[in-house]
């Protein structure tokens, strides 16, 4: 397939990169194309792709609190866009939603089916598209991820195994409950997604609802096992809404049911231990502190 894949140096988007080499793949990071751009989309678009996946966000959720103008002109103006180019040319788009569409009240797996209730500026941006994509690109697929992590990410989860091997401690906010996706895992379902020309809203995350307290124990817990030698003792939880004015509109419950994905591609993603030991594996090849 010919995919046009924006985005290209962000987390996932380094993923979808190396996962995608099998196919024509023309990669595009920030610096490449600004995906508000609308004379560069000009000139990527005169030629016909099979599929345009768009990673690219302001995943910056302060930033996006305090110019929810600027932001939304690249988190929702621009894939509004590009989803009108692809339904013009019939070729497949495909973006990333978030858990934060919902509002946090309901300690339960939230299916495809709820309906959003954002408590942010990031949030709704993301429920914007969620509503008005479908309409714009028939033939478009709406991936809801969250907590994604990876190697190089600049996430809390990805930065975990760093943090534990050269801190004695750490603080991580405690008292929020949702599901993790391992970039990686993200990047493998969107292109097996890509390929059957899946369409429609689909929850993407390693099943099992887990918080970042228990995250960041599981981490020590098998750094250790992996014989990685993490220096952190002591792990200290902060209720997540202390940590600053902007916390609070960040939802306390936000678990992705993936069952629809299960059910569609049996078996489907990997539960989020594993993934996590999949993660901590390839750190350990690449980025873990060399012992003499
Ligand atoms: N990270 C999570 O936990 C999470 C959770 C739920 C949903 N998502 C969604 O998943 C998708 C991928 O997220 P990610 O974690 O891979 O994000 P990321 O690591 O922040 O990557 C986003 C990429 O987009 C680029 N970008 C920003 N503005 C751009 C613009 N105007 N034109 C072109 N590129 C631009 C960024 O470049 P610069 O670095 O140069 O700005 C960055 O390389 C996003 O849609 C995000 O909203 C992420």
């Amino acid at each position: 397939m010919k995919i046009l894949l924006l985005g290209s140096g962000g987390l996932l988007g380094r993923y979808l990169a190396s996962e995608l080499a099998g196919h024509t793949l023309t990669a595009q990071a920030h610096q490449d194309t600004d995906i508000s751009d609308a004379s560069r989309l000009d000139q990527l678009f005169a030629q016909p792709w099979d599929a345009v996946i768009n990673a690219a966000a302001v995943c910056d959720f302060d930033a996006c609190e305090k110019d929810p103008a600027g932001t939304g002109r690249i988190n929702r103006e621009a894939p509004l866009d590009l989803a009108r180019r692809c339904a013009a040319q019939d070729a497949l788009f495909v973006q990333y939603s978030s858990d934060y569409v919902f509002g946090g009240a309901d300690d339960r797996l939230l299916s495809e089916a709820e309906s959003p209730h954002p408590l942010s500026v990031y949030g709704g941006q993301k429920a914007d598209l969620e509503a008005l994509i479908p309409s714009a690109c028939p033939r478009s697929l709406i991936l809801r991820v969250s907590w994604l992590y990876g190697l190089g990410g600049k996430t809390f989860m990805s930065r975990l195994p760093d943090l534990l091997s050269a801190q004695t401690s750490l603080r991580t906010a405690a008292g929020k409950k949702g599901c993790s996706l391992y970039a990686g895992h993200g990047a493998l379902w969107t292109r097996q997604l890509v390929e059957a020309g899946q369409t429609g809203l689909l929850n993407l995350v390693n099943p099992g609802v887990t918080s970042w307290e228990e995250f960041a124990g599981e981490t020590l817990t098998q750094m250790t096992s992996l014989g990685l030698a993490p220096k952190c003792r002591d792990l200290t939880e902060v209720p997540y809404e202390k940590l600053g004015p902007g916390w609070a509109k960040r939802p306390r419950y936000s678990s992705l049911d993936g069952a629809q994905l299960a059910a569609t591609f049996p078996p489907g993603p990997t539960a989020w231990r594993e993934a996590l030991g999949e993660f901590l594996f390839a750190w350990k090849s690449v980025a873990a502190p060399q012992t003499v």
